[in-house]
């Protein structure tokens, strides 16, 4: 099982997930507002360890189109298959305008992933 720790605080998860729902699964309320979609960003985290060398087409395109591709990830773009540390940039008790984090992510990465090496 890898160790996902968010915030400092660590947690055993399931390999395979999203990493987005690994995070919701340890109870944190990061935001998902397009659905895991590569869209809105708001899934964003920092990763202080274990930062994939990979990322979705996708997942690159939302992250050029707003400056910040070398900045965060896109936690809805990744498989949680390894140990990582991450900090989420959005989460809903910080967002006086949501009233929930978003539509559920399906389980397997949206859209289809076209996987290239980190920029
Ligand atoms: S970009 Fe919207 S949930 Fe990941």
């Amino acid at each position: 099982m890898p160790k996902l720790t968010v915030n400092g605080v660590e947690n055993e998860v399931d390999s395979g997930q999203r990493l987005v729902l690994a995070i919701e699964g340890t109870g944190v309320n990061i935001g998902h507002r397009c659905g895991g979609n590569a869209k809105c960003t708001t899934c964003r985290v920092t990763i202080s360890e274990g930062e994939p060398d990979t990322m979705t087409e996708a997942e690159h395109a939302v992250l050029s189109e707003k400056g910040l591709v070398g900045e965060v990830r896109l936690s809805c773009q990744i498989i949680c298959d390894h140990d990582m540390s991450v900090e989420p940039g959005f989460l809903l008790e910080n967002e006086e305008e949501w009233t929930d984090t978003g539509p559920p992510p399906e389980t397997s990465i949206t859209p289809d992933p076209v996987w290239i090496d980190k920029p």
